[in-house]
């Protein structure tokens, strides 16, 4: 078990007692594991070795907060997120989630372990836009079909009642009530993130995991998408976990942000501190790789360039994971003993045994 004085969510003794969960927390994800078994043999009942794709992760959202989730391609973002959505069973670990009951009190359910009647509940509140537009919506089903199914599948008003709010909603992402009956190949990459996030919204969710909604998007649509995202959460008082690959696009929507590397949490902190006060070389370096738009300055810095590849999932390195690419590692420290994820500073977190605040340009 781990040490509760350096854990980044505080740990109920009892595992059931969520009593001493703020008020004003939605989520808390305690200690999250999710490995795919790597199987072989006659019906793949051999299990040979395991994809760690997210090693033991805690963290928690308040209410109305974007916490900003970034790392490389493969570091575990969306299975992060797809567990605690328990679209992926997690292999242990908890997810407590806030959720208002049909009685519209508070009531705080372990998402991880709980029973199929309660998930529909959960999976009501919880929603999801994905990254790729083209992929997530049914190019055989009218835009007014795909944001009524989830309405439909609740059993929600009557056809004429579904027909209206699916115009309300269309308006509320920023197109127009005659788009209902067109299909989604009419419509560009930023129209259909916008019919993602109509669907996304209709079944008044408190919740929303966004896996990277822009980066299949123009730079030049990107901005308004974000901006769309920003004006919601404040118009229906909304939670975000938004996944992105690098720091610039998390930076404005974020309340605070968490930075992984290879299945690990290596740095969290609210927005300010991670901008101007990054501790660990991994940041330093994702940071190092944002463009900056002054060109006086964008020439003249130096980049952290990271040597290698990130290592297999399914054989991580021992120590500190990011030891084999880190221009700051010492062998025979970070290459065997694993760094703790410490708060160094109040409410600022880091998992690395030479932390050292570093400007970068
Ligand atoms: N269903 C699966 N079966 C086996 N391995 C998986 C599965 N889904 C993901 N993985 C592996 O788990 C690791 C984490 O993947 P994940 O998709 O969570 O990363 P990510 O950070 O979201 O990456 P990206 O930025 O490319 O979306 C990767 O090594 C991936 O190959
Ligand atoms: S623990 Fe060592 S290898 Fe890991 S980030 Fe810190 S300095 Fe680098
Ligand atoms: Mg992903």
């Amino acid at each position: 078990m781990t040490d509760t004085k350096n854990d980044p969510v505080v740990e109920p003794s009892d595992p059931a007692d969520t009593s001493d969960l703020p008020d004003d927390v939605i989520l808390r994800v305690n200690h999250l594991v999710k490995e795919f078994p790597i199987t072989k043999g006659v019906f793949f009942r051999k299990q040979v070795g395991a994809v760690q794709a997210v090693s033991d992760i805690s963290f928690q959202i308040k209410k109305g907060e974007t916490l900003g989730l970034v790392g490389e391609s493969g570091c575990g973002k969306s299975t992060t997120a797809r567990s605690v959505l328990r679209l992926l069973q997690p292999t242990s670990g908890d997810v407590w989630f806030r959720m208002e009951s049909e009685s519209g009190e508070d009531e705080i359910v372990n998402v991880a372990t709980a029973k199929k009647d309660v998930m529909r509940q959960v999976r009501r509140d919880m929603q999801i836009v994905f990254q790729d537009p083209y992929a997530s919506l049914n190019p055989r089903m009218t835009v007014a079909s795909i944001i009524a199914e989830p309405l439909l599948v609740y059993g929600e008003g009557t056809k004429q009642e579904r027909l209206e709010k699916v115009k309300e909603l269309l308006r509320v992402v920023g197109l127009s009530p005659e788009h209902a009956n067109r299909y989604p190949h009419e419509f560009s990459g930023g129209q259909r993130q916008r019919i993602g996030v109509a669907r996304a919204l209709s079944l008044n969710p408190s919740f929303m995991v966004l896996d990277e909604p822009v980066s299949a998007l123009d730079v030049s649509i990107q901005a308004q998408v974000l901006n769309l995202m920003d004006d919601l959460q404040d118009e229906f008082g909304l939670t975000y976990l938004f996944i992105a690959h690098d720091l610039s696009v998390v930076r404005h929507i974020s309340d605070r942000v968490a930075v992984m590397y290879l299945g690990k949490m290596v740095e969290m902190a609210d927005r300010s501190s991670l901008y101007d006060r990054p501790m660990h070389p991994y940041t330093h370096a994702l940071m190092s790789a944002v463009p900056i738009p002054d060109p006086e300055i964008e020439l003249n810095r130096e980049r952290i360039l990271l040597e290698g590849d990130i290592p297999s999932p399914t054989n991580p390195p021992p120590g500190c994971r990011f030891n084999t690419r880190c221009p700051k590692a010492e062998a025979g420290i970070c290459d065997v003993d694993e760094p703790e994820f410490r708060e160094l500073e109040p409410g600022h977190w880091v998992a690395c045994h030479f932390p050292e605040v570093q400007q970068v340009y």
